[in-house]
């Protein structure tokens, strides 16, 4: 049974962080006790912290009840860039091996631990170790977080497939940013036909401060999701 995963995307902007604040909503409305953790974050300008200043106050912004600072994240640097390279340039390196025990420690604290990728799969974490090396460690399963718009068909087969080298679950997919167009419609069903997978399609949002699960499809997911 499956309460602990990633949400990992096709590239970075894909949406991982709007995502991770639905789950979020969704098991705090189930009454159940959740955290969601950015394990690495770029891009941060310390003193800063409103909704759209980091993933983690997004977090904090959406949540609702408040969330232990300390638990949401391990890493944060100024350079809008990937991990290896905004630690370079601030002279840290990250450690993965602190961010697997930090995994634990959540484990072993919440129903639901949502762990937050960066970029995507193959985003350098260090010199010599990408995300997906992290990720695999953790021997967790992978939510994959993808556009519907054009290109979508072929990043999110590469992702599934560098998944798949490395048997790491794949949990299930989520389109983000549905407007309802016949191309979109067309990609989701050619990504279904290759990919046998639950499947969560979440619309452009006209709010983000308030991220929904559409009922229903919802449930389903994480029935599906439970299971693994
Ligand atoms: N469903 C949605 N509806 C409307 N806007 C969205 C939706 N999902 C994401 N966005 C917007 O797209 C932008 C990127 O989203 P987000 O920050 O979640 O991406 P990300 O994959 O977490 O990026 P990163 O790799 O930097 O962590 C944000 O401005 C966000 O508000
Ligand atoms: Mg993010």
């Amino acid at each position: 049974m499956t309460q602990h995963f990633w949400v990992a995307g096709t590239d970075t902007d894909v949406g991982k962080t709007v995502v991770t604040g639905c789950f979020l909503r969704y098991f705090q409305k189930k009454g159940r006790k959740a955290v969601p953790y950015k394990p690495v974050q770029t891009g941060v300008t310390p003193g800063h912290s409103n909704a759209s200043s980091s993933d983690t106050s997004y977090y904090q912004y959406v949540s609702a009840a408040p969330l232990v600072e300390d638990h949401l994240n391990t890493y944060s640097f100024k350079e809008p860039a990937s991990p290896h390279y905004a630690a370079m340039l601030e002279g840290a390196e990250v450690s993965k091996e602190k961010i697997l025990s930090h995994i634990e420690l959540l484990k072993n604290n919440y129903d639901y631990v949502i762990c937050e990728g960066a970029g995507g799969l193959y985003v350098p974490l260090t010199e010599n170790e990408f995300f997906l090396d992290l990720i695999e460690q953790s021997k967790l399963p992978v939510v994959l977080v993808t556009r519907t718009a054009l290109g979508t068909i072929n990043h999110t087969l590469l992702s599934l497939e560098a998944l798949k080298q490395r048997n790491i679950p794949a949990a299930g997919i989520v389109f983000n940013r549905y407007q309802g167009t016949a191309l979109e419609n067309s990609n989701i069903e050619t990504i279904r036909r290759y990919a046998n997978l639950p499947v969560l399609i979440i619309s452009e949002l006209k709010n983000i401060s308030e991220p929904e699960i559409p009922g229903v499809a919802g449930e389903q997911f994480f029935e599906r999701l439970m299971l693994l």
